[in-house]
């Protein structure tokens, strides 16, 4: 195989069986699109390189930039075709989690804009959020930038309109999946396969997967975000269950250590919440004594490579470490429903009587949009670092912890009682619970 542009290896990626000794379905074949084997290393190819197409000779006219709104595999995408064609890439986007990815775009010669982002993917529903505005300024005539705008561009989930979905429906000869199973990020590609397939076959059902409450799985939606936005339809799909980074590292890790598929965690994530999806209507097939064949298919978006720091923090026993007693991971649910937590109003009695020490655990970013008065910053991943070594502060105050939503917080709560504070609370549903109480929020 030749190619003149590194751009024309995108796209026709292979389905692969997954044997069904490591599936164990009886009645279902299950596939994965193996997306992984794009050339810049995800599916996100195919959309960064459709969306870019229509616009790319007046940018290299005009030496304008590409900017995207994207802290992951879009945003390395337009990177390198942004490089192929002589121009430079700006990221912007909210806080970036995943190093590899960061250290990456930043080795690509591409410049981050860090903003202070509440959620994971776009909410236009609150004009006030920076990346909002951000990307209505991007949106304004006149602006000097190639803006790629993955949330809105139909050109988007066209490329797996015209592309993904068709080349499932030609590998399973001419035939559409029963299931088709995604992760969900900006709704792209599995709105666009949805589409292509459902021309094949209407009553092929779709499961979009996205994190799980005060979850995060890097690229995709928490089920928090799923409000009807963008190329976001949720109406689209026949179910959209959540997944927790533990069930995406589980599936990721049977994939590549069963199946020999290098995937990502949102792979992971399709491959866990297609199984658990399909168990039991494969359970009832059997039943039946049905012999009619089904079929299955999900999607691996992307390579494992990049996650390792995200997997040790999670399992840092998949490396030779061990869990730590004093860690989130160590906790058990028990602990974590014992936590002691507290209403609005009663914390706000409390806050006046007790005077405790109110931490608030969510980014610097957020913190400095709006916080509670009075309250200290100390983010999520600072404070697992500072109880490592036992209890951060002293006992002989009581502590409120907050979050956006209170599952954090309470986690938080039991850990600090299991390394013996006395008095460790969490504010019950969160600083959202908070706002929309009306209690008072500061800005400083
Ligand atoms: C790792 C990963 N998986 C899945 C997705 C979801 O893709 P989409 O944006 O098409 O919904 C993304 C999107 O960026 C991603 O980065």
């Amino acid at each position: 195989m030749r190619y003149d542009s590194v751009t024309d290896i995108i796209g026709r990626t292979p389905l692969l069986r997954i044997h069904p000794e490591v599936h164990g379905l009886r009645n279902i074949d299950l596939y994965a699109k193996l997306e992984l084997l794009n050339p810049f290393g995800s599916l996100k190819d195919r959309a960064a390189w459709n969306m870019v197409r229509p616009g790319l000779d007046a940018a290299v006219e005009r030496g304008s930039r590409i900017v995207e709104l994207s802290s992951g595999n879009t945003a390395k995408a337009l990177a390198l075709i942004a490089g192929v064609h002589g121009l430079g890439f700006k990221s912007v986007t909210n806080r970036m989690k995943v190093p590899e990815i960061k250290e990456l775009l930043l080795l690509l010669g591409a410049e981050i804009e860090e903003l202070p982002g509440q959620t994971e993917c776009l909410d236009p529903t609150n004009p006030e959020d920076p990346l909002t505005r951000f990307h209505r300024a991007l949106s304004e005539p006149g602006s000097d930038y190639l803006h790629t705008d993955q949330y809105y561009n139909p050109r988007n989930a066209q490329a797996h309109a015209e592309g993904t979905g068709p080349e499932i429906v030609a590998d399973l000869d001419g035939r559409a999946p029963d299931w088709f199973i995604a992760a969900v990020g900006t709704a792209g590609s599995s709105s666009g396969v949805a589409r292509a397939l459902r021309r094949t076959d209407p009553d092929v059902e779709v499961v979009g997967l996205v994190a799980h409450k005060s979850d995060f799985v890097p690229g995709i939606r928490n089920i928090d975000e799923i409000q009807e936005v963008g190329l976001f339809d949720p109406s689209l799909y026949t179910t959209i269950d959540p997944v927790t980074s533990d069930e995406a590292i589980d599936g990721m890790l049977e994939l590549a250590r069963r199946s020999g598929v290098l995937s990502g965690p949102t792979g992971g994530a399709a491959y866990f919440g297609a199984l658990r999806h399909l168990r039991p209507l494969d359970a009832a097939l059997t039943e039946r004594g049905s012999t009619e064949r089904k079929s299955a298919v999900f999607i691996v978006c992307d390579r494992i490579e990049s996650y390792l720091s995200y997997i040790r923090r999670r399992r840092p026993e998949l490396f030779g470490g061990q869990v730590r007693k004093n860690s989130l991971t160590a906790l058990t649910p028990d602990e974590v429903r014992a936590a002691p937590a507290m209403d609005i109003e009663d914390a706000q009695h409390w806050i006046k009587t007790e005077r405790p020490l109110v931490i608030d655990l969510r980014s610097p970013f957020a913190y400095a949009a709006l916080h509670m008065e009075g309250a200290v910053n100390i983010a999520d991943e600072l404070l697992e670092e500072m109880v490592r070594g036992g209890l951060p502060f002293s006992k002989r105050q009581p502590v409120l912890l907050t979050c956006p939503v209170g599952e954090r917080s309470a986690q938080y709560a039991a850990l600090l009682t299991r390394l013996g504070h006395p008095d460790a609370r969490s504010l019950a549903g969160g600083i959202v619970a908070w706002r929309d109480a009306g209690a008072q929020l500061v800005r400083e």
